[in-house]
């Protein structure tokens, strides 16, 4: 997409001038926050070697991560920017056990669901994170505010998006209307439409991405895919970054699939499933692929489910919970269906 200079569409105005985009000035205002929050994490990721923000903060989150110096200040960031939006009621972040409620807000419209810093163990070796992002109508503007309220399935989502911290600052959004890039240019602070309509390419590249280093640990469906990777007659390419944020962004533009299955040591997957799974699953979704789970599509997981342990019903409301996730090209994607409805 070419750029004009002499008129840059910068994503406030990209979403503005969408005038059948139900209160999109609220969505306008609210992505403000989010862009200002991006911007200013994108400083601190590109400096973090100059101003001691490299390392261990020394404690671990509530999914068990070691948690970085850049995680904590990144959160800090983004909590502060999206609570002076005035279109928040709730967060939900990774590093954060419990919501965060918004006071002083009323009749809000959104709760948000974020990874502050995604790829975080890959920052001290200088190699490209993100932030995710989801956004859900708040279905209960009711006083009584309960965390039901942003456990929604990810079919619900209003919006979508990530900021990759790369060699260059990218943001890539949905609000269920395609999937649009904008880069970040550092002369005037403002992302700038760069990559209008992405969708996943029809003639995707040949390109599998996992930690392979868990072959020994997946079920046979999924060692069978990688297996046919390697024995296709072009053998695929294997591409791992180890950020999500990095992974998705090439299967985005390139094709292929990434996936993160559950496995014998993480039954329910790594990715926490609000925000990681859901929010790519709903980028990817509009750019025309697809994600699933490995038997069902992850946007319509329901992140409130009843646990039947003996004669109780448990209904778990864990908002940092995970799920296995494969997603890409309809191609790679189909495979893994197929081969999964087979081990039936
Ligand atoms: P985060 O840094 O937000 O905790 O996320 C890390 C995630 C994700 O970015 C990536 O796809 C995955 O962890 C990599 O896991 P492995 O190091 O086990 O491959
Ligand atoms: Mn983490
Ligand atoms: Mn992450
Ligand atoms: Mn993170």
């Amino acid at each position: 997409m070419q750029v004009d200079h002499s008129n840059p569409i910068t994503l406030s105005r990209f979403i503005l001038q969408d005038k059948d985009i139900v209160q999109n000035n609220d969505l306008c205002i609210l992505f403000n926050s989010i862009e200002l929050a991006c911007k200013v994490i994108s400083s601190a990721v590109r400096r973090a070697g100059l101003t001691g923000l490299y390392g261990l903060d020394g404690s671990t989150n509530s999914t068990g991560d070691d948690v970085k110096k850049l995680d904590i200040l990144s959160n800090e960031i983004f909590i502060n920017s999206l609570r002076n939006s005035t279109k928040i009621e709730v967060m939900v972040s990774e590093e954060n056990e419990d919501p965060i409620w918004v006071e002083g807000v009323s009749g809000c419209k959104y709760g948000i669901a974020f990874d502050p810093l995604d790829g975080s163990s890959n920052i001290d070796c200088n190699i490209s994170t993100g932030t995710i992002f989801a956004i859900y109508a708040m279905k209960n503007t009711g006083t009584r505010r309960q965390i039901s309220d942003i456990l929604q399935p990810g079919r619900q989502l209003v919006a979508a998006g990530y900021c990759m911290y790369g060699s260059s600052t990218q943001m890539v959004v949905t609000y269920g209307k395609g999937v649009h890039g904008f880069t970040l240019d550092p002369t005037i602070g403002s992302f700038i439409l760069s990559h209008k309509n992405i969708r996943i390419p029809a003639n995707p590249k040949t390109i599998y991405s996992c930690n392979e280093g868990n072959f020994a640990l997946w079920d046979a469906p999924t060692q069978q895919f990688v297996q046919e990777c390697k024995n296709a007659p072009k053998p695929y390419a294997a591409r791992y970054v180890g950020s999500m944020v990095s992974d998705v962004h090439r299967t985005l533009l390139y094709g292929g699939i990434f996936f993160y299955p559950a496995d014998k040591k993480s039954k329910t997957g790594k990715l926490r499933m609000l925000y990681e799974a859901i929010p790519m699953s709903f980028i990817v979704e509009q750019a025309g692929g697809l994600s699933t789970n490995g038997t069902q599509r992850v946007l319509d997981l329901n992140p409130v489910h009843d646990l039947k342990a003996n004669f109780l019903t448990l209904t778990i409301t864990q908002i940092h919970e995970r799920t296995g996730i494969f997603l890409g090209c309809n191609r790679d994607v189909n495979r893994i269906l197929e081969l999964y409805a087979a081990q039936k």
